[in-house]
C-alpha cells in the first residue's frame, strides 16, 4: 500500500505526516478527509472562489485539495501548520493561505467553515465559541470525523455553540456533523480555567488544549518530588512544557538560571507564559512555540521533560524518541536530560542506547524519572 499517494475525488496527491518516520504505517489523511471532499463536490459547495477556515486540518490534506480556493488554516500545532507547508511545497502548490495560530481569532467574511473534530472536546468547544461571531446565516458549517471520535457529547457541543445539528450516515467509518449557524444566542468560553496544587504553592491558568487542564499531572507530580535532587544548570529547558509547571519549579530551585519554555501548542506556550509570570513576576523567560527544539538552537545545560504519548488522535512514543535524540544534540557534555515517564514504556532501555547511561531517581508503582548525562567524547 502506497501511505503517501491520496487519490481523492478533487484530485491526487502526494502527502506526508509530520513528523517524517521511516516505515511510516499511518497516512496524512483519513476516512473523513474523503468523505468531505465527496460531500463537497456532489453538493457544489466548492462552485466559485470561495473563503474557507480549515479547522485542524492537521497535515494539510484538506489545504492542498481546497488550494484553488482562499483558505485560512486555523490550528493549535505548529507541526500541523509545517505539514501543511510542506505538503503544499511537494506538489508544488502556492495557494492564497494563512495561518492563524489557535490563540488568535480569523478574521473576514466565511463561506465554508470545515472542522475536522479534534482529540480533545475542549479544544472544539474553544474552537467553535471563538468562531461562531465570524460567522453569518449564510455561512455554511461541516464537521468531519471518524465515527469512533464522535460521541453525543460531540455533537451536543455543536448544537449548543453553533445551532441546530445533524449527521450523515457512516461512511467508511466516518461521519460529516451539519450545523446551522443560530445568531439568537452566543456562548462564553470557560477557558482559560485555573487550578492549585497548594502543596507546590502553585496556581496554574491553561487553555483549552493544554495538557492537564485541571490538575497536576501525576506525572509530573512525581518529576516534582524528585527536584531536590536535580543537578544545578545555567541554562534549563522543559521540554513539551504543557502549563510549564517543570520550569516554573526548577526556577525557584535555581533562580539565577535562564529557563525555556518550548512546545507546539500555541495555547500551552501562552498558558506557560501567563504562569510563569504569575509565579516570577520580577523574571523573564523564553517561550517558545517548537517543534521539538526547531526554534532553539543553544547548547543547554539541563532538559526536563514530560513526554507526550500521542499526536492527536495516533498513540506512540516516536515524539518522545525524537525529544530525547533532539535533547543529545542540544546538551554539551555533563549536560543532563531529565524525563518523567509511565514505567511501562521501558524508556529506560532507549535512553541507555542514545546516551551511554541512563540512572533511576526515583520511581512508584506507575511512574519512572531517568536521569541521562551526556558523556565526554573519546
Ligand atoms: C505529557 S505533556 C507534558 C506537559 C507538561 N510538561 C506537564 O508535565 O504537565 C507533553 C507536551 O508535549 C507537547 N508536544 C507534543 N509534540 C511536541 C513537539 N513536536 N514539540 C514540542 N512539544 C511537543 C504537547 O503539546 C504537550 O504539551
Amino acid at each position: 500500500m502506497n501511505n503517501t499517494h491520496f487519490e481523492s475525488s478533487i484530485g491526487s496527491y502526494q502527502l506526508k505526516r509530520l513528523p517524517e518516520l521511516a516505515n511510516q504505517p499511518l497516512r496524512a489523511w483519513d476516512a473523513a478527509d474523503e468523505y468531505l471532499l465527496q460531500h463537497l463536490l456532489d453538493e457544489q459547495l466548492l462552485d466559485g472562489k470561495k473563503r474557507i477556515l480549515l479547522i485542524n486540518d492537521d497535515f494539510g490534506t484538506l489545504a492542498t485539495c481546497l488550494h484553488e480556493h482562499t483558505l485560512l488554516h486555523w490550528s493549535d500545532s505548529l507541526l500541523s501548520q509545517l505539514a501543511t507547508q510542506q505538503n503544499l511545497a511537494n506538489n508544488t502548490l502556492k495557494p492564497d493561505i494563512n495561518y492563524i495560530p489557535s490563540t488568535e481569532a480569523p478574521e473576514g467574511k466565511i463561506d465554508l467553515v470545515l472542522i475536522k473534530t479534534p482529540k480533545t472536546l475542549a479544544l472544539l468547544e474553544e474552537q467553535l465559541i471563538i468562531m461562531k461571531p465570524l460567522l453569518s446565516k449564510q455561512t455554511i458549517i461541516i464537521g468531519a470525523g471518524m465515527v469512533k471520535y464522535i460521541h453525543t457529547s460531540t455533537l451536543d457541543l455543536f448544537e449548543k455553540v453553533i445551532g441546530t445539528t445533524k449527521t450523515s450516515l457512516a461512511q467508511k467509518k466516518a461521519r460529516l456533523i451539519f450545523a446551522e449557524q443560530d445568531q439568537s444566542h452566543t456562548v462564553k468560553s470557560k477557558y482559560p480555567i485555573t487550578f492549585s496544587a497548594p502543596e507546590y504553592d502553585l496556581t496554574l491558568s491553561n487553555h483549552a488544549n493544554v495538557f492537564a487542564k485541571q490538575h497536576l499531572d501525576i506525572g509530573a507530580r512525581f518529576m516534582l518530588e524528585q527536584f531536590s535532587k536535580l543537578p544545578s544548570g545555567k541554562r534549563i529547558v522543559d521540554l513539551g512544557c504543557g502549563n510549564g509547571v517543570l520550569g516554573i519549579v526548577a526556577q525557584r530551585a535555581f533562580p539565577d538560571s535562564e529557563i525555556t519554555f518550548l512546545d507546539e501548542s500555541y495555547m500551552a506556550i501562552a498558558s506557560a507564559e501567563a504562569n510563569f509570570h504569575t509565579h516570577h513576576p520580577d523574571k523573564s523567560a523564553n517561550f517558545l512555540v517548537s517543534d521539538v527544539f526547531s526554534a532553539c538552537n543553544e547548547k543547554v545545560d539541563l532538559i526536563l521533560c514530560n513526554p507526550p504519548f500521542h499526536q492527536q488522535h495516533a498513540m506512540g512514543d516516536h515524539l518522545a524518541w525524537l525529544m530525547f535524540k533532539q535533547s543529545y544534540q542540544h546538551l554539551p557534555q555533563g549536560g543532563e536530560l531529565w524525563v518523567v515517564a509511565n514505567r511501562h514504556l521501558a524508556y529506560h532501555v532507549k535512553l541507555k542506547q542514545l546516551f551511554g547511561n541512563c540512572r533511576t531517581i526515583g520511581s512508584n508503582k506507575k511512574f519512572v524519572v531517568l536521569a541521562c548525562k551526556k558523556p565526554a567524547k573519546f
